[in-house]
């Protein structure tokens, strides 16, 4: 016992010590960084690293550890200040505390502040706008009788299995724009994401049965699910800011780890049909590889110079497709890290992706309202594209396409566009309808 409170007795001051670093960075990182990080240096001060605080702005040091009455990053956040750090706000006296006693011990720093899950911003919802309905996600049901197709705040269910495609329904319940669709494998549950709120749908009665709406800080815009149905793969982010990826536990309902995948938002994820690997392709002009048990980073692919909006796997989860707001579709060798192939015109940016599971065609839409179905990729040889693919083009639809969902067979594929309508295609790229919002 006596051994124990010892123990703590030496401990405590250390682990006090550490707490106070993290409740000092936190107040950094979310009432200072926004103006003082790289390409927005307000006086020439950048908080990024401790060398770079310390180091200061045009006025000098603006850290001297250990001496907070010395040190303007304590000094101008003081409500008499002149300037006034934020300048027009003022952070409560907790934070001013914090700073205080963490600029007395020495200012330690801890980066991982920097990659945690930073509190999420109050807002006030407008409602939609009747007329916003832009078709942000698209999934075919795992039997292909249903299609499932997010169109604003709701999402629609066709059936398939009927000349025209008919309405069988509709989810209405989010009170935000939709962004991610996904069917559980055996088509009894949709799950869809919107704003910091993730909804579980039974297909047949259309109601929804769970939400899921902690830790939550922005738009999921996307939703990978496990073949056993049990974790859901969410990615969140404020608008601009970092990409987070979490890992659910969908039969408890809750949060079990989550982690800065990107430094600016996600805009897709794939699991690979293995499935050992997650996939992520985001607007920091990166795809990368995560390793779904542990979350731990495998591979980036780096050769985007624009966001980079969609991801899709191959057959084997040999090769990775990234479609870039670069205007290019990129096929990777997914060990290697190589560019096995480029596909597009350079003329117009691909926004969504989808390869059929065989691996046989992989379909990409574009922001003109075209896009393609490519068959018998071949990797490069040096400079020629022509020689990359076979190639279908789909015929020209009206608005920007968003989103796309192939059948297995290639023979039909779906792509939704701004307007809420959804374009269909034969596997020759002939147009043969639509659907309307
Ligand atoms: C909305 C933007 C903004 C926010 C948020 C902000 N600052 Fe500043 N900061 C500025 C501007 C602008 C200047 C230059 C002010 C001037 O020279 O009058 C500045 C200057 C400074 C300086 C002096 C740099 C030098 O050498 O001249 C310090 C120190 C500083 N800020 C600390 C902070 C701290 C600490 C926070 C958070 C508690 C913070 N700032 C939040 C905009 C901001």
């Amino acid at each position: 016992m006596r051994q124990f409170q010892l123990l703590f007795l030496i401990l405590s001051p250390l682990m006090s010590a550490q707490a106070d670093t993290k409740i000092a960075m936190r107040v950094l990182r979310d009432e200072c960084l926004g103006c003082h990080k790289p390409g927005k240096a307000k006086g020439g001060l950048l908080l990024t690293t401790r060398e770079k605080m310390i180091l200061g702005g045009d006025n000098g040091a603006s850290v001297v550890p250990g001496k907070a009455e010395e040190s303007p990053l304590y000094q101008l956040v003081l409500a008499e200040a002149d300037p006034h750090m934020p300048p027009k706000k003022q952070i409560s006296k907790a934070q001013i505390a914090a700073l205080d006693a963490w600029i007395k011990a020495g200012a330690p720093w801890d980066a991982s502040v920097f990659d945690e899950l930073p509190k999420a911003a109050p807002v006030t919802l407008a409602p939609l706008p009747a007329t916003y309905q832009p078709v942000l996600a698209l999934a075919i049901s795992p039997d292909e009788k249903r299609l499932a197709i997010a169109a604003g705040s709701r999402v629609h269910l066709h059936d398939l299995s009927k000349p025209e495609n008919p309405r069988i329904g509709s989810l209405s319940g989010h009170d935000e724009a939709v962004q991610s669709v996904v069917w559980t494998l055996d088509g009894k549950t949709l799950i869809t994401g919107g704003f910091r709120q993730i909804r579980l749908w039974d297909a047949t009665t259309q109601q929804s049965t769970g939400q899921i709406t902690t830790a939550f800080i922005g738009n999921l815009t996307a939703l990978a699910l496990t073949a056993d149905q049990r974790t859901l793969f969410a990615a969140d982010g404020e608008a601009g800011g970092a990409g987070f990826i979490h890992r659910i536990d969908l039969v408890e309902k809750k949060v079990l780890a989550t982690w800065k995948a990107h430094d600016d938002n996600i805009y897709a994820l794939k699991l690979s049909p293995d499935g050992k690997a997650l996939a992520s392709a985001a607007a920091d002009k990166l795809a990368r590889l995560w390793n779904m048990a542990d979350g731990k980073l495998i591979s980036s692919y780096e050769g985007h110079t624009n966001h980079v909006l969609s991801v899709a796997f191959n057959k084997d989860a040999t090769q990775l497709a990234t479609a870039g707001a670069d205007r290019e579709i990129k096929v990777w060798d997914v060990k290697s890290r190589e560019q096995d192939v480029t596909l597009g015109d350079k003329k117009t940016a691909f926004t969504a992706l989808a390869w059929t599971p065989d691996g046989k065609a992989l379909v990409a839409v574009t922001e003109k309202g075209g896009g393609s179905i490519y068959t018998e990729l071949k990797k490069h040889d040096g400079a020629q594209r022509s020689d990359t693919a076979k190639q279908a083009k789909l015929a020209s639809a009206s608005g920007m396409l968003y989103s796309v969902a192939v059948t297995g067979d290639a023979k039909r594929v779906f792509a939704g566009s701004d307007d809420g309508k959804v374009w269909l295609w034969d596997g020759s790229g002939k147009q043969t309808g639509s659907i309307a919002p």
